[in-house]
């Protein structure tokens, strides 16, 4: 199997409470994974390990592949503009000018952010807010992006818009792991979604959505809601 993402056995403690008990996962290249789970019970902190951010307490994790990770709170700098929050990781790399502009050219057409490049954070919705701190990731030519509650906070508009950003990275070849602590907003881009549950965190079930007609996949889902009635 071609898997760009494995984790095996991994424990995760703070303050001797375990967070995470002997979490095991893969993600194949180009997959979308979700991972839903309720509040609290380690979503954050298995993708901040995978990301590399986090050091797990045991266990293995090994990532091929370059990762971005969006992060829950977007963590855009409020004294940049969205576009020199999206360069600031080339800059820092001493990005030439050029290859610069043409890399936010073209994340910027693909999440439809052209017009919103020369706006601070607070004056920028929080839709937008979004697409500038996954494209902040993007140009930093990630193929493995996590993305860490992308939807919360956004109307249904805007959801259906970050959806289809989504599902055009996926077009692309991109591997995303997409947490979330409800079931439906991963109904339009998962292929396989993982449930955690507990606490201390485990996974606690799986559905692949792969190969199934529309229909198929909304009885799937449906079934699992009805499951994991909490989601
Ligand atoms: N740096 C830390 N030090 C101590 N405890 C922490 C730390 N980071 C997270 N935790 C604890 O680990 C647990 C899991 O937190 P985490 O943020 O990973 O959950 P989550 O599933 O992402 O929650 P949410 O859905 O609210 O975002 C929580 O009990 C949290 O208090
Ligand atoms: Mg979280």
């Amino acid at each position: 199997m071609n898997h760009t993402i494995v984790v095996r056995g991994l424990y995760k403690e703070y303050n001797s409470q375990t967070i995470l008990d002997n979490v095991n996962l893969e993600v194949e290249k180009g997959e979308t994974l979700g991972i839903v789970g309720p509040n609290g019970i380690g979503k954050t902190t298995l993708l901040r390990i995978i990301a590399g951010i986090e050091h797990p307490t045991r266990g293995e994790v090994n990532v091929r592949g370059k990762v971005g990770l969006v992060p829950q709170d977007d963590l855009l700098l409020p004294w940049k503009t969205i576009k020199d929050n999206i360069i600031l990781g080339l800059i820092l790399h001493n990005t030439p000018r050029g290859i610069i502009e043409e890399k936010l050219r073209r994340v910027a057409s693909l999440l439809e952010l052209e017009e919103h490049l020369s706006k601070y954070p607070k004056n920028a919705s929080g839709g937008t807010r979004r697409k500038a701190a996954i494209s902040r990731a993007l140009v930093m030519d990630t193929d493995i992006l996590l993305l860490d509650e992308p939807y919360a906070g956004l109307d249904l508009k805007i959801t259906q818009s970050l959806a289809g950003v989504l599902n055009r990275l996926k077009e692309r070849g991109v591997t995303l792991v997409i947490v979330s602590h409800k079931l439906w907003e991963l109904a339009s881009n998962a292929d396989r979604i993982i449930f955690m549950n507990g606490p201390p965190g485990r996974v606690d079930g799986e559905i692949d959505l792969r190969g199934l007609s529309e229909e198929e996949r909304i009885a799937r889902l449906l079934g699992e809601a009805r499951r994991y009635t909490s989601m």
